[in-house]
């Protein structure tokens, strides 16, 4: 195992990326909330094999959650968090205070039309555009580098790469593919919070894809009849 740098201050950190591209270092960057599981992994050993230095980001960001979201819940462990990241190649971290990214109210935030209204959107009002912006701030503190993000959160990931092709960031955004339980469950942090039966039932998320997948494979383009193939 070896030692991480540690940074809480946007300063420290982008100086510390800046002075690794100085030194003709590859940046890798993983944006996360946290709560690191073997998805988040899987983009830490990405990042490990593709740059020199491998920075990692930890912010639980308020302005992606609604009111009556997880927000104070979100699980949190940053020993444990620390311990996953250095043993996965991590090199640099940055965990920030909401003070240090939001140092007071926030007047300038980022939203994508399009893709970043659809789906998710509609139940999630305000979720995508916090992403986005915080999404947007990191890109910014970061500079040059690749950023790998799961494909678990695929508008996520649409919206991160049309926000990056539209701001100009000198970023080069890698989707990485979905790790999965044995049963097919994606991991996700938020997986701890099934109750036995809910975790029972949630494979049947991946089956319904999967029968949507092999209706329109086998030639089905009619969307209201797919539809239903995956609801069923
Ligand atoms: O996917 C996540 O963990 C978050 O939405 C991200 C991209 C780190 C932004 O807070």
């Amino acid at each position: 195992m070896s030692a991480m740098e540690v940074h809480d201050t946007i300063e420290g950190f982008r100086a510390a990326l800046d002075t690794s591209r100085l030194a003709g270092l590859r940046v890798g960057l993983v944006p996360t909330m946290g709560a690191l599981h073997a998805g988040h992994v899987s983009l830490l050993d990405r990042a490990a094999r593709e740059n020199d230095v491998v920075a990692l980001t930890i912010f639980v960001n308020p302005l992606q959650f609604g009111p009556a979201e997880d927000l104070g819940s979100y699980p949190r462990d940053m020993e444990r968090d620390v311990g996953i990241a250095v043993d996965a190649g991590g090199t640099h971290l940055f965990a920030p205070t909401v003070g240090e990214m939001y140092p007071g109210p926030v007047a300038t935030t980022v939203t994508v039309s399009g893709v970043g209204e659809a789906m998710e959107a509609r139940s999630r009002p305000g979720h995508l555009a916090g992403v986005a912006t915080v999404v947007a701030k990191l890109f910014a503190i970061s500079g040059s580098c690749r950023a790998y993000f799961g494909e678990k959160d695929f508008q996520q990931l649409a919206v991160v790469r049309r926000m990056n092709t539209d701001l100009s960031f000198a970023v080069s955004v890698v989707g990485c593919p979905t790790v999965r339980e044995p049963d097919g469950l994606a991991l996700s942090s938020r997986n701890a919070y099934l109750s036995a039966e809910q975790r029972a039932a949630a494979p049947v998320l991946q089956r319904a894809l999967q029968a949507g997948t092999a209706a329109v494979t086998d030639g089905d383009r009619r969307a209201g009849a797919v539809r239903e193939i995956v609801a069923d």
